[in-house]
């Protein structure tokens, strides 16, 4: 294989190395090719775009390949544990017993939030979308733990990262409870990762929640299966925030906004709604994916498709058969799955898909999952992002590690007027 590519410009031929990675993608290094050519490449959406080099997660969309620092995640589905993997993530390997017990410690440790930051919730109205109360919130974190603003040890780093990852659940919990109302539940010290942040959603003064291992298990894949996807949209926000050296706290804050969109994190909200309004009558599978094809149509099937997969997202394959284990568990029916399996059926067995390679992706089953557990549909983002949190803090981490990381500011082609005088207001036509 080449190890250069060469381009043409006229007359001129310029030659630029070809980067491999350890599972033999390729790559054109054009970093010299403004320099020495004059020109920049264009490519909106960035479908051709290498950003940086990365040693966190691997992809092979074609194949439907999903692997966490080399684990493929399928393997996940037999050991579930959230903390664990948001360890693998951020440090690189698998944690001793040791660490993991001092990173589950610190966990547990920061899960309370400031006291003066409860108040920050009362001032949203309560119909605020909790995805903007996180993010909020996420934010104003720095400013009760300014030691965030200089983190330079990995000590500090790890603190930091626990931290975060311990006090999202709270956040969450407490929007939700903004939004109903209720009463703030405190963490319970003795409760591990899923079953405190149940806890803290669902328990009552006077009564307290009880977690069942069904829903323990799920939820940890859920967050597991959620927890990175390489540069994704909102994972590019973290890296291009942070790339600007800012803090971790406010790189993730913005991360949270970029899921927030129906095309990427919102589209979980999205695909609950398009099965309830089958459910309801309003429409049928089959209409619902006529209309999805339909060229002047804004309809999509919502939890298809994928940038990266053209083959089966290896996620929504784990999610699905969870979605059925937990259901089977708890000894109850939902007909939004049958109605998400017969949607499946019918696109998959589409040429409109079949020839486009669109197949379900994370988001058509994790809603099923998430509302047998009892969760609301404006929390499903939420809960994404505190499954995709410690995929945020890894790749801000291996960004401010990466000597030589400059501030990512990408160009454009102009295509507004040319030079024009200003006119003065009153001469204007
Ligand atoms: N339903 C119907 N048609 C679709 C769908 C869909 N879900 N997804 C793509 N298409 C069609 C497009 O209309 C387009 O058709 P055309 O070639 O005739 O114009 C073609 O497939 C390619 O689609 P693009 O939008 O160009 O593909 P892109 O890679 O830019 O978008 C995306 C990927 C945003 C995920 C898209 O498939 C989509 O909108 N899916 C529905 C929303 C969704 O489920 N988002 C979650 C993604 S996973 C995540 O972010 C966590």
């Amino acid at each position: 294989m080449p190890q250069t590519a060469r381009l043409t410009i006229g007359k001129t031929e310029y030659e630029f190395p070809i980067v491999e990675g350890t599972e033999g993608e390729r790559a054109i290094d054009i970093e010299r090719l403004r320099a020495q050519t004059g020109l920049i490449t264009l490519d909106p959406g960035y479908g051709n775009t290498g950003s940086c080099e990365s040693a966190i997660t691997f992809i092979d969309g074609e194949q439907g390949i999903l692997r966490y620092r080399g684990i493929p995640i399928e393997q996940f589905e037999q050991h579930p544990n959230f903390g664990e993997v948001a360890w693998l993530l951020i440090f690189g390997r698998l944690p001793t017993e040791e660490e993991y017990t001092s990173f589950s410690t610190d966990l547990t440790e920061h899960a309370n939030i400031d006291e003066a930051m409860k108040h920050h919730f009362e001032g949203f109205p309560r119909s605020a979308p909790p995805m903007a109360i996180l993010s909020a919130m996420i934010n104003a974190l720095s400013c009760f733990h300014p030691e965030v603003f200089t983190l330079e040890d990995p000590d500090h780093f790890q603190m930091a990262a626990a931290r975060l990852i311990s006090k999202i659940r709270t956040i969450a919990a407490y929007a939700y409870r903004r939004s109903r109302g209720m009463s703030y539940i405190y963490p319970k010290p003795g409760l591990r990762y899923v079953p405190n942040f149940l806890h803290m959603m669902f328990s009552q003064p006077y009564q307290e929640y009880v977690c069942k291992d069904a829903v323990w298990d799920a939820l940890n894949l859920v967050l597991i299966l959620h927890a990175d996807h390489e540069q994704n949209c909102s994972t590019s926000t973290v890296r291009m925030v942070g790339s600007s050296q800012a803090n971790l706290f406010a790189s993730c804050a913005a991360g949270v906004c970029a899921l927030w969109g129906p095309l990427h994190g919102g589209a979980n909200v999205e695909v609950l709604q398009m099965l309830e309004a089958i459910h309801q009558g309003n429409t049928t599978p089959e209409e619902f994916v006529r209309l999805a094809k339909q060229e002047d149509s804004k309809a999509r099937l919502m939890g298809f498709g994928h940038r990266v997969y053209k083959n089966f997202d290896p996620r929504a394959k784990v999610l699905g058969r969870i979605a059925e284990r937990l259901l089977a568990g708890m000894g109850t029916n939902d007909p939004l799955l049958e109605i998400a399996r017969k949607l499946e059926e019918i696109a998959l067995s589409d040429s409109y898909f079949i020839d486009r390679k669109l197949y379900p992706n994370v988001d058509f089953y994790s809603g099923i999952i998430l509302r047998a557990i009892g969760i609301p549909t404006n929390m499903f983002t939420v809960m994404f992002a505190i499954g995709r949190l410690p995929g945020w803090i890894a790749h801000w981490w291996e960004q401010n590690e990466t000597p030589g990381t400059k501030i990512a500011r990408p160009r454009q082609i102009y295509t507004g007027n040319g030079a024009t005088d200003y006119v003065p207001m009153n001469v204007r036509s």
